[in-house]
């Protein structure tokens, strides 16, 4: 808090209003009695200049392209840390000693496997179900199976579903690729590292021995940790507002699910790599800039903007050069990335990306990637979703820890009809 003031007049009355100040990042102005007070509500669709809550998780500066997880800068954690060790640092707010960090690895891998009558509820789905769909129905069914750590008012149970959702997400999304292909499931393995059992588990068969490839295992760790959290982004504000009425966690995890899926959010990785594969060779770039900046077309380049960063988004830059690592592990090309990076060229010296100040988000060589390791597009949001499990618990343990928490409620702006008197059937 500051002492700073702001004054506004309205409603024909001037009041002043608390400024608070965070550690980083802009104030902000404390309107919570300027309805009591004046009779107006603010009016602001799609957040863009509403701060929802305090927090003291992730912080972004997206004029400089910069992203910290309880100050930690997203390339060195990217670069040294792994994504249990960056789970723990989102849950607890401070890095782990080397003891902490065991003992947090084990009681995740002790949660890893799922109710076997959960093996029962998947088969009730499509074989060709989009497996974000069934990510949303099993997911939230989980509180039908442990309903034994919904209690959110008790500290111990928020734990424990905590650590449920994050040890549980690897085995459900792998169980969700398993059954679209019609493979049998594969059981955790406790042996392997976190992400070591997620590849086990989606690329391995019982009839043959899973070798996990070191670098791929590095590689995939690596994405999870670019995506573990992201502030006030639109999943997890779902995950917060669904989790303010005190709905279970398991129910607000679900819904935060459902929101990500969306092409806007992270729903854009899939469509990204779905548009480099529509546009192919660099030759056919222009033609889709073309359609991008025509304000008559809807077509958006995909995986590239962003709501907050206006600048490079740093978690793309750790990404483009993953993809070379992923190839040179694997062995392989993939041509798209040519036009994937041509494509950023292009776009980057063409004014219009200029003037609104779009780049590559997170999303844009993430498909590449995935795809080098061999999940079909339809599994790359899931991925994502598995990876921001934590960064939604982390953002709704904040919430509920809260004292002064209350239900998310937003205000509106009615435009339809004023008072009418109902018209019977007969003379409509
Ligand atoms: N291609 C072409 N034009 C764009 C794009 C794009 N990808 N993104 C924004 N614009 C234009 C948009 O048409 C608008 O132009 P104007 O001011 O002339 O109307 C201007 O830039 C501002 O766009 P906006 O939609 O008002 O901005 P926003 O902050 O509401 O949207 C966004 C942010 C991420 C939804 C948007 O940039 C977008 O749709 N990008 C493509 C989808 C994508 O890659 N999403 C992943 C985001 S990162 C992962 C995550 O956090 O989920």
């Amino acid at each position: 808090m500051s002492d700073n003031k702001a004054s506004m007049t309205a409603g024909g009355k001037t009041i002043e209003m608390p400024v608070s100040s965070g550690t980083i990042g802009p104030d902000v102005i404390d309107i919570r009695k300027l309805y009591a007070q004046t009779g107006m509500f603010t009016y602001d669709p799609g957040f863009t200049s509403t701060a929802s809550c305090d927090s003291a998780i992730t912080y972004i500066d997206g004029d400089e392209g910069v992203l910290l997880h309880r100050g930690y800068p997203i390339g060195q954690l990217a670069e040294h840390s792994s994504f249990m060790e960056v789970s723990y640092l989102l849950l607890n707010g401070e890095l782990p000693s080397s003891q902490e960090l065991a003992d947090f690895s084990r009681t995740i891998t002790r949660h890893t496997m799922l109710h076997e009558q959960l093996a029962t509820f998947y088969r009730g789905f499509r074989r060709d179900a989009h497996p974000m769909a069934i990510m949303c129905g099993v997911v939230g069914a989980l509180s039908a199976f442990y309903h034994d750590s919904t209690d959110i008012a008790d500290p111990t149970h928020r734990k424990i579903s905590s650590h449920r959702l994050i040890a549980k997400m690897p085995t459900i999304a792998a169980m969700a690729y398993k059954y679209s292909v019609g493979q049998p499931f594969v059981y955790p393995d406790n042996k392997l590292s976190y992400t070591g059992n997620f590849l086990k588990m989606t690329f391995g068969v019982p009839a043959e021995e899973y070798e996990v490839i070191p670098a791929v295992e590095k590689a995939m760790d690596r994405i999870f940790t670019l995506h573990a959290d992201h502030e006030q982004n639109a999943s997890t504000s779902t995950v917060r507002l669904a989790g303010s009425s005190g709905a279970n966690p398991f129910a607000c995890i679900a819904a935060g699910i459902a929101c990500l899926w969306g092409p806007a959010h992270g729903g854009a990785n899939e469509a990204a790599l779905n548009m480099l594969k529509e546009i192919g060779t660099p030759d056919r770039i222009q033609h889709y800039i073309d359609r991008a900046k025509d304000k008559n077309d809807p077509f958006r380049l995909m995986g590239f903007g962003h709501r907050v960063y206006k600048n490079y988004d740093p978690r793309a830059t750790v990404m483009q050069s993953t993809v070379r690592e992923v190839f040179a592990a694997l062995n392989v090309q993939d041509p798209l990335f040519e036009t994937a990076l041509r494509l950023e060229e292009i776009a980057l010296s063409d004014p219009y990306f200029a003037e609104k100040k779009l780049f590559p988000n997170v999303d844009f060589y993430s498909g590449i990637i995935l795809s080098a390791i061999g999940f079909p597009t339809t599994m790359f949001t899931v991925l994502f979703a598995l990876a921001r499990t934590v960064g939604w618990v982390a953002q709704w343990n904040e919430m509920i820890s809260d004292p002064g928490q209350k239900i998310g409620r937003p205000r509106q702006l009615y435009t339809g009809p004023t008072s009418r008197d109902y018209v019977p059937l007969s003379e409509r």
